[in-house]
């Protein structure tokens, strides 16, 4: 735990043969804590020295223990105790050092504990959202949206330089469809009200008039073309469906307050399929088969790679190799992500695939983060016929159940700030329910598990910031002078059972950024994090904050207070959720 593990890393490196770094590897954490906070087992020692580990344990012990006498000795600032159990030994740190350590390390980092400059120089492209233009931005788009945003925020938070790309699906046969579609039944007026609306519902006459009138797929197929040779009428009229769309998923990204770097879409790089073509048949890669021409991927055990139909078009995949190309061109990146759902792990396996048999042979570089589907509970939606849900209505919904919990506790806010409120805890508990879970499990929401405040929620750990909040507010003076002083004497007086557990949570939420950027995983961080407003829960519960009679240790308790305020805040913002001041 922060520098006392070195320092009991030190003292065993010099009481053994062992280098620092090596003991530093061997150090763990007990598994309980009557077994201490930190343990060394001597089983590896006792290899090199040929020594049964017991004894080794137990000679060590005995060595260590004299040093624990020496009160001048910065190892028994560190240690509390040591006991030797078996072939473990097992350290108690000192309560009051590291108290001491966590509110320091709190303070220096201010508002952005755990924050680093790891990633320096290197560039991370995170391709998230996605949505298709002329077709509803729904929940499953959503899943993407938000978990691509905090994998970008995480990595932003520790230094790289982020670019967010949005992969628009702009371009596709389905756009000849809309094209006749459009000619023969679209309603200018209806396009202006509410475009995807109207556009999905002429997309959908066509497929019913299709069944009755075949030669409308020719028609589709020959407006397709020519959009593809640049001619201008179809060009126009699909520069409209991809405007207006924009226009529609730009409110929305508004609303969750994201915004894109990168916004290039299936049609810039459809213009670069050539270049992939030529590319792969000098390296002798693509095939015939059928008429098409394809990647084989056998020895990668998976199906060949489609890259030219038999008509010569390119399909998905094709601009997908064109992309991965111009974005290791112009950004040599370090790692490419895409947040796209479970359904395409075998496309990307398949264009992964390409890439390395094309000579980008580092597979690190490309990652797909894949996610589940989103599922609702009986009744959630139950008035809708189709099974698609918007985004937008999921969290409108999420807004109107959170305003009537936010209207019945506060009948004395005016509508304004009811409705901000609401907003936020609303939009942020349909989030925190898109990232809390492991993302390749599938999420059910339901309204009552989703705002239930003393759940695993994003109202629970909202409210928990307030409480931290309204404490440092409604504390005197003379302990908040105490507090802005802050001294490690003060912070030493927190050894109580309570206050420790708090400060180990705190302590952990580093950690728990890197393990979540490791795995592309933020649910690892709102784990820490609920774990974290639990325990600082049970302490405001347990123990006196503001009515104690000596100034110190309430000094010394809100600061503690005031730490959880802050990892609170910094990990709810990189969640993408914004705290409230009250609630
Ligand atoms: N537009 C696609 C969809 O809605 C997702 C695109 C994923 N990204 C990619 N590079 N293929 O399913």
């Amino acid at each position: 735990m922060i520098n006392m593990k070195d320092i009991i890393a030190e003292a065993l490196s010099e009481a053994i043969e062992l280098s620092y770094d090596d003991v530093q590897t061997l150090l763990t954490q007990p598994p309980q804590p009557n077994m201490g906070d930190i343990a060394f087992p001597c089983f590896q020692l006792a290899k090199k020295i040929r020594k049964a580990p017991v004894l080794i344990a137990g000679e060590l012990n005995d060595k260590l223990n004299l040093r624990l006498t020496d009160s001048a000795d910065p190892f028994s600032r560190a240690v509390e105790r040591i006991e030797a159990v078996g072939a473990y030994l097992n350290f108690f740190l000192r309560r009051d050092t590291f108290a001491e350590e966590v509110l320091r390390a709190s303070i220096a980092a201010g508002d952005r504990p755990g924050a680093s400059d790891e990633g320096k120089g290197k560039t991370i492209i995170v391709e998230y959202s996605s949505p298709n233009i002329a077709k509803p931005f729904h929940v499953g788009h959503g899943f993407s949206t938000f978990l691509g945003e905090a994998i970008a925020n995480l990595y932003e938070y520790a230094g790289y330089n982020v670019q967010r790309f949005n992969h628009l699906g702009d371009y596709g046969t389905q756009f000849g469809k809309l094209i006749v579609a459009w000619r023969r039944w679209g309603d200018v007026e209806a396009l202006n009200k509410a475009p995807i609306q109207e556009l999905t519902r002429i997309y959908i006459k066509f497929h019913d008039e299709a069944k009755i009138e075949p030669e409308l797929e020719d028609e589709a197929r020959r407006a397709f073309t020519r959009l593809e040779q640049g001619s201008e009428e179809e060009m126009k009229l699909w520069q409209t469906f991809r405007e207006v769309s924009l226009e529609e998923f730009d409110d929305t990204y508004d609303r969750v307050n994201i915004h894109f770097d990168n916004m290039n879409g299936e049609s810039f790089y459809a213009k670069m399929t050539p270049e992939v073509v030529t590319l792969l048949s000098e390296k002798g890669l693509l095939i015939e088969s059928e008429g098409a021409q394809v990647v084989d991927l056998e020895d990668y055990g998976l199906n060949p790679c489609l890259i030219l139909k038999n008509d010569g078009s390119t399909i998905y995949a094709t601009r997908d190799i064109a992309a991965v190309l111009y974005r290791d061109r112009i950004w040599n990146f370090h790692r490419n992500i895409y947040v796209v759902g479970i359904p395409q792990i075998n496309h990307f396996n398949q264009i992964f695939a390409v890439m390395e048999k094309l000579g980008m042979p580092d597979p690190e570089r490309n990652v797909h983060v894949a996610f589940g589907t989103v599922r609702f509970a009986d009744g959630v939606f139950s008035t809708r016929k189709g099974n698609i849900v918007l985004l937008d209505e999921l969290l409108d919904a999420g807004v109107a159940h959170a305003r009537a919990i936010v209207e019945e506790s506060h009948p004395d806010l005016d509508d304004a700030e009811i409705e901000e409120i609401s907003e936020r805890i609303g939009v942020g508990a349909v989030r925190y329910t898109y990232l809390a879970s492991g993302r390749e499990r599938d999420i059910l929401f339901s309204w009552e598990d989703i705002l239930d405040y003393e759940g695993d929620t994003a109202p629970y750990l909202l409210y928990t910031v307030t409480r931290c909040a309204s404490l440092l507010r409604k504390a005197d003076s003379a302990v908040l002078k105490r507090l802005e002083k802050h001294s490690d004497e003060d912070a030493a007086l927190l050894i109580g059972d309570d206050e420790q557990k708090v400060l180990k949570e705190i302590v952990q939420f580093p950690e728990s950024l890197s393990a979540a950027r490791k795995h592309y995983e933020p649910s690892m961080m709102i784990r820490r994090l609920m774990q974290l407003a639990r325990a600082f829960n049970t302490f405001y519960h347990s123990t006196p904050i503001l009515r104690v009679d000596d100034t110190a240790l309430s000094a010394a308790r809100l600061a503690l207070a005031q730490a959880v305020e802050r990892t609170l805040k910094a990990g709810l913002r990189i969640a993408g959720i914004e705290p409230v001041d009250r609630m």
